[in-house]
């Protein structure tokens, strides 16, 4: 290992300014006046990968699309083969004024790497390319077969790599999957997540009047839209901060007595949390610790909500409709569409006859739970101790990789969450950045990994 490990301390340097040129790409999947940026970076991404020494080639899809790079397989031998999964694609930069540095001009302040996108996703995937070119550099064999699927509309629901992955199913057959799309608690802390919260969206619209009308003369007389939609989104939830959708918990698996210990290892202050987050008092379901609330119990989000006149001054009006975005983030038992309709028959219900209510679903994704203690886990664990130098925890996190799931579906394999982000990132906020040292250790990390990996593929 160690020819590797100097490998990658030695080209450092260079390893952080190619974030920089990745990074410069405004490839925001949401926004489609950057579709071409979009496929630039992918082309960079291809070149940068055959560049390393792997065979890569930028896939079409009905979307945007998919970069695979596989390194050489060995002749004659049937080796492991793991797949690493990431995105190239980024949340869009807006608020763009509360950028101290703009969002695709990467800026290196001490060991930090300012930009969108540096850290949710490409320094993450990047620590792995740079982990394979330090086999591939060093002529050091590599214990087992590569394939890095890379793609571009993880921000946006992933909708064209289903398709992809089955068109695709006799190429991508493998052992495992590797993802470092998530987070760890500090780099005194690093950690293996065993489990990803699930998604359902909606979009609920509430229609009143025909147009926009003198809240004077009329108001008073007829419902107003901006209320009635109050009401309803007031009535998902009650004091407890429980969801009072009817269905809503059905399934929802209790947690164990060791989950709950595990993640009570997790470092934790109230007091810096609160003041982390910018709020007076921290919030949520009661009876459950806050690492628990945001990871491992189901939750119901208001994303967006409009009604009315928005623009500077007042303007007395009855606005003719109000509109809520709204995510539920769901745990395991829970089933997305069950979900989504049993939220659109409470809203039903709870809808008064003097407005008209449209429900729309949204994309939906499952939760994801495996044991920690597979010889897959194990192996990353022991990648992670040995790259770390600390021992590893064991979380749960509470954002949403919904592909995970089509890998255990299409590909029939389980997938080790080996995230690399920092709480401070800023993962779609402004002033996203990556830490330099996670990057170095998170490449060192995946170095030591395939050893491990190949030896627990055995046992
Ligand atoms: N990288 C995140 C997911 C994530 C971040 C998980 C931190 C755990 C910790 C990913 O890019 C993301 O934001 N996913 C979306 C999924 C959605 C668009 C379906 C999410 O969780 O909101
Ligand atoms: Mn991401």
């Amino acid at each position: 290992m160690q020819p590797i490990l100097d490998y990658l301390a030695a080209n450092e340097p260079r390893f952080v300014s190619e974030l920089c040129d990745y990074v410069r790409f405004p490839s925001v999947s949401a926004q489609s006046n950057h579709s071409g940026d979009v496929r630039a970076c992918a082309e960079w991404l291809a070149s940068h990968c055959t560049s390393i020494g792997l065979t890569a080639e930028v896939h079409k899809t009905p979307g945007n699309p998919v970069v695979v790079a596989r390194t050489a397989r060995a002749r004659g031998k049937r080796r492991p083969h793991f797949l690493v999964y990431g995105h190239y694609d980024v949340q869009p930069p807006e608020p763009l004024e509360l950028w101290k540095t703009p969002p695709f001009e990467p800026t290196v302040v001490g060991r930090k790497l300012f930009g969108r996108g540096a850290s949710d996703n490409k320094g993450q995937n990047l620590a792995h390319l740079k982990a394979v070119e330090s086999y591939l550099k060093t002529g050091t064999e590599l214990p087992c077969d590569l394939t890095f699927v890379i793609e571009g509309e993880e921000e946006v629901g992933s909708k064209s790599l289903a398709g992809f992955l089955k068109a695709n199913r006799r190429t991508l057959a493998c052992d495992a999957v590797v993802i470092s799309d998530t987070g760890i608690p500090s780099l005194k802390h690093p950690a293996l997540t065993y489990g990803l919260r699930g998604i359902a969206a909606l979009e609920v619209r509430v229609d009143g009047p025909s147009r926009d009308l003198h809240s004077g003369i009329y108001g008073g007389s007829l419902d107003n839209p901006a209320w009635v939609l109050c009401q309803l989104l007031g009535g998902l939830r009650d004091a407890r901060g429980r969801v009072t959708i009817p269905g809503f918990y059905q399934g929802v698996e209790p947690l164990s007595r060791f989950e709950r210990r595990q993640l009570a290892r997790l470092p934790f202050s109230e007091v810096a949390y609160r003041k982390f987050l910018g709020v007076p008092k921290l919030s949520g379901e009661s009876g459950f610790t806050p690492i628990e609330q945001r990871s491992a119990r189901p939750t119901l989000e208001i994303n967006g909500l409009t009604s009315g006149y928005q623009g500077q001054g007042s303007k007395t009006i009855v606005p003719a409709w109000a509109s809520a975005k709204i995510t539920m983030r769901l745990v395991p038992g829970q089933l997305p569409q069950k979900v989504l309709q049993y939220a659109v028959a409470h809203l039903k219900k709870l809808c008064p006859p003097t407005v008209r209510l449209t429900v729309e679903r949204g994309h939906c994704g499952d939760p994801y739970l495996v044991s920690p203690s597979s010889e897959m886990a194990q192996a990353g664990l022991r990648a992670l101790q040995a790259a770390f130098q600390r021992p590893p925890l064991l979380m749960r996190e509470g954002g949403s990789i919904p592909i995970v799931n089509d890998f255990k579906r299409i590909l029939g394999v389980d997938t080790l969450l080996l995230g690399l982000a920092l709480p401070d990132d800023n993962l779609h906020s402004p002033n996203e950045k990556f830490d330099l040292d996670s990057f170095a250790l998170g490449s060192r990390m995946s170095a030591l990994l395939w050893p491990e990996l190949t030896a627990a593929v055995g046992k």
